[in-house]
């Protein structure tokens, strides 16, 4: 049966992940996999999770098993408000939303500001999953280049007004400021600041999408775009994912209030309300100081698995190769000389047993053939050196 006649106009624009294939295939056994975006599981905190769970059930079963409200459990978000101003955000509980993962925020944002053809401008590379909730609603993505700093800021004001003179809707400045997906750099201070500026200046919302900050390895930390924004410009987005557990599907929003708000709305419809179970136990896993003592074991496993990395690709990368080097993360970015497709050359990766993302994928302009993601939280310590050799000797074959 055809079904082409049934889809809603809005279905053209669905896209599946340009990765999805690829990771699957970088599953195969005894491939090494720099491919996926996964946190390693033995950086989950499984006994204090049981701990809180029984304490949960225990005294608070029948309400962590209800119906909650759509902008989130009153504890969990007064919780919240008192937890970002750690990084320096001013927050009540008004500002505060939670949601299904991060991801499910990017989608809000989507469904509550984009029209087809309003502009969001994102980095040259930028998050995948941020690419294909946004494209669902039928926008323009246009990229502005990253280097060691971040997005390049004056390349991001000279294209405003590049764009502005053609008569562009521009809505959205998407970034990642602290360690990147896919680039593992971090925007500087002064381009933070800059970057709201800019905003203001043009008058133009930021979503400022920040699941890695809490995993600095070094460094000190940077006060986050949102603790800059005096008008409610910036929609501010961090998650569970990489610092208790992907699984339980757990972000949180921090907006004005009446972006919030509207945000609330648009939600509703979608899951009536996120997990009262996950929110409470994430509330017990700040409010009784587990994060504390477990996010320093994450951070040592993470840097020793970086070190590991970086070192590997000194001793056996070919001298024409660029990466960064990453104060946090969990992940590394490659250029490899002009002529090597990154793309082309997966097959023969694989045949080598060893995986990685083509950074194309992160770019919505089709550039970045040269590049790749290398993902370096998820492998065994001892992979990391032998996945790193194999990848060396297939660019070695190309050049
Ligand atoms: C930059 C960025 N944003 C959002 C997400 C999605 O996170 P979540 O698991 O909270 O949906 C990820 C996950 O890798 C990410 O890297």
């Amino acid at each position: 049966m055809g079904y082409g006649k049934f889809y809603a106009k809005r279905a053209v624009h669905f896209r599946a992940s340009e990765i999805r294939e690829l990771l699957a295939i970088s599953q195969k056994p005894g491939v090494i996999s720099f491919a996926g975006g996964l946190p390693n599981p033995k950086a989950f905190p499984i006994e204090e999770i049981r701990e809180i769970i029984n304490k949960i059930l225990t005294e608070d079963g029948a309400k962590a098993l209800q119906y909650g409200p759509t902008s989130g459990l009153m504890e969990f978000r007064r919780e919240i408000a008192k937890f970002v101003s750690r990084f320096s955000i001013k927050a009540d509980i008004n500002n505060v939303l939670a949601t299904v993962g991060s991801q499910q925020a990017l989608d809000i944002v989507g469904r509550l500001f984009l029209d087809e053809n309003d502009v969001v401008i994102v980095g040259l590379p930028t998050y995948l999953g941020a690419i294909n909730a946004f494209v669902a609603y039928g926008p323009k993505l246009v990229g502005v280049p990253l280097d060691e700093n971040g997005i390049n800021v004056d390349l991001l004001e000279k294209k405003i007004k590049e764009l502005k003179s053609k008569g562009e809707k521009i809505k959205i400045i998407y970034t990642v400021p602290t360690f990147q997906n896919p680039a593992g750099v971090e925007l500087s201070e002064d381009r933070r600041k800059r970057m709201i500026e800019i905003a203001e200046k043009y008058d133009l919302l930021v979503v400022e999408d920040e699941p890695y900050s809490m995993l600095r390895f070094e460094g000190k930390m940077l006060k986050p775009i949102k603790h800059y924004d005096e008008e409610g410009r910036v929609i501010y987005m961090a998650t569970f994912s990489k610092i208790l557990s992907p699984g339980i599907r757990l972000a949180y929003v921090i907006a004005s209030e009446e972006i919030a708000r509207k945000m609330i709305i648009a939600k509703q419809s979608m899951d009536l309300c996120t997990p009262t179970f996950t929110q409470i136990i994430a509330y017990h896993y700040i409010k009784n100081g587990y994060i504390e003592k477990h996010i320093p074991k994450i951070i040592e496993m993470y840097r020793r698995k970086r070190d590991i990395m970086l070192e590997s690709m000194e001793k056996y990368f070919p001298e024409e190769c660029k990466w960064t080097k990453p104060r946090g993360g969990m992940f590394l970015w490659a250029e490899l000389p002009k002529k090597i497709n990154t793309k082309e050359m997966f097959d023969e990766a694989i045949k080598e047993k060893v995986a990685y993302v083509h950074g194309r994928a992160f770019h919505v302009d089709g550039s970045g053939e040269n590049t790749m993601r290398l993902n370096f939280t998820n492998p065994a310590d001892d992979a990391i050196e032998e996945g790193i050799k194999r990848l060396a000797e297939v660019i070695k074959k190309r050049l």
